[in-house]
């Protein structure tokens, strides 16, 4: 793994020598984000040694490196998902090479379900706290020491400071800022209606394919972590509710300007 990582970093060093500190990662239908950074290197992942292939629909899969919000950042337009049959080593890898590359603040995006019955399809919720249990943690196996604990402290795995930062720039522009807890499941199912009950009941307010493992490793490895859901579906609504790929990507989409702007604004203030 160490081998691997180097290799992905040595590659991108030779073809980008800038020194980004900030790295977002960006959530299904949301990958036309970087239409606001000024993109100075694009790299597919499939150039990049050991970087596993993005597979799903709205995920272009590429880093893309350039300025934001006055800083050099790097951005994943696209991310591996457990469900589309990667290890949770491939899952985390990205995350591992940016930490490698300089990266000390993460930003992450998802679309997710909400659960709390005060959320409406196209609400951004900043994620607070997660609920990682049904998905296998990134850090089982022998602990790379120089990387971070054995056992890390999982606290305040998301920022307080920055989440704070974030509710002051949402209050400013007039975007209603939900913040709750998410719950990471593998999927690639949408949840049972006794599913989303559940999580509910657990303490969930979104559900999603995605995040938490990426945030164990980048927690585990001293990075400062900042992550937003965007409510595509409202899982747990009792009337006829069918969920679709399309209508998540759709949401999210739609959404988009504001996740941007947030995101924009927020690293500006770091
Ligand atoms: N469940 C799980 N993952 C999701 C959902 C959902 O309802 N919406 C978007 N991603």
């Amino acid at each position: 793994m160490v081998t691997k990582i180097q290799a992905a970093v040595h590659f991108i060093r030779s073809i980008y020598s800038e020194n980004p500190t900030v790295g977002i990662v960006l959530g299904s239908g949301l990958g036309s984000f970087t239409a606001q950074m000024k993109i100075e290197k694009e790299i597919p992942y499939a150039d990049i040694p050991h970087f596993p292939v993005s597979t799903v629909e709205g995920h272009s899969g590429k880093m893309i490196f350039g300025e934001l919000g006055g800083k050099k950042v790097i951005a994943m337009a696209g991310r591996f998902h457990y469900y589309e049959g990667y290890t949770v080593e491939e899952v985390v890898f990205p995350i591992r090479v940016m930490k490698f590359l300089g990266i000390q603040t993460l930003l992450l995006s998802n679309a997710a379900g909400g659960m709390n019955i005060d959320y409406t399809v196209g609400d951004l919720m900043v994620i607070k706290d997660h609920i990682s249990f049904f998905t296998p943690n990134p850090l089982i196996g022998k602990n790379v020491d120089e990387w971070g604990p054995r056992f890390p402290d999982m606290s305040e795995p998301y920022s307080k400071k920055l989440i704070a930062a974030a509710k002051s720039i949402a209050k400013e522009k007039g975007i209603d800022l939900k913040e709750g807890v998410y719950c990471g499941v593998t999927g690639p199912t949408f949840e049972t209606r006794a599913e989303y009950k559940f999580l509910h009941v657990i303490g969930g307010d979104a559900v999603g394919m995605s995040t938490v493992q990426e945030v164990i490793v980048a927690v585990h490895m001293g990075m400062t972590v900042f992550a937003i859901s965007v409510i595509t579906d409202l899982g747990i609504r009792e009337e006829e509710n069918i969920i679709t790929h399309a209508e998540v990507l759709e949401a999210a989409s739609k959404a988009e300007p504001k996740l941007t702007y947030l995101f924009k604004e927020l690293i500006a203030q770091l």
